[in-house]
């Protein structure tokens, strides 16, 4: 099957076990079948310091470069992420921060939906309202209905990863459609 649009993931959990990266799964696992999915992994990324970012140097440090070069052939993105008191982890905030930078930023103008699981009751709805401010700036484009919140994800993956709650499923499949067809090609 020739893949026609490239929807790249990221994942704001790096735990083993994490039930982001299941979540994450799932929804790559509703995509149609010419939609190229790859997950981004980041967790060779320093922190950011704009000492070590162009204009200050010629060349960012060599795994943002490649981390910059993956999300550049995206149309679009997928984040699942937890919340880290009540916002976006660090880890994963610091990476869209070295994806920012620039004219030749991968992510601006990009449609982009967020989903996440907690096992806390509120389903990170406060991890997903933190990343609003963000994608205003980066005139992204987020896929903001239905809203994606696994709440008391313990109880609602099993061992293999499968997300078991009808619901939650059919709202990501709507999450997932609107996404692919918000794409431009
Ligand atoms: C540093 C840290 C901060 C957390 N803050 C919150 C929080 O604000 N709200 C919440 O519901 N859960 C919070 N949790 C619990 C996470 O929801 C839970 O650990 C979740 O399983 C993490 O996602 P993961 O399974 O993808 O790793 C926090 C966990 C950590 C490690």
């Amino acid at each position: 099957m020739e893949k026609n649009k490239t929807i790249i993931g990221l994942c704001g959990s790096l735990r083993k076990g994490s039930y982001n990266q299941m979540l994450l799964k799932v929804a790559a696992s509703l995509l149609p079948d010419d939609v190229d999915f790859e997950i981004a992994k980041y967790d060779d990324i320093p922190v950011y310091n704009e000492d070590h970012d162009l204009p200050a140097v010629t060349e960012r440090p060599e795994s943002v470069t490649r981390f910059r070069a993956l999300l550049a052939t995206a149309d679009a993105f997928i984040i699942a992420s937890p919340e880290y008191n009540y916002s976006i982890p660090g880890g994963l905030k610091n990476v869209i921060d070295w994806a920012s930078r620039g004219k030749d930023s991968p992510l601006m103008h990009k449609p982009v939906a967020v989903i996440g699981a907690t096992q806390g009751l509120w389903g990170t709805v406060r991890m997903q309202a933190a990343f609003l401010p963000v994608f205003t700036f980066l005139n992204m484009n987020p896929v903001l209905q239905p809203e994606v919140l696994v709440a008391q994800a313990q109880n609602k993956f099993d061992e293999s990863g499968n997300l078991n709650d009808e619901m939650t499923m059919s709202l990501i499949k709507e999450k997932i459609n609107k996404l692919v067809s918000t794409c431009k090609i």
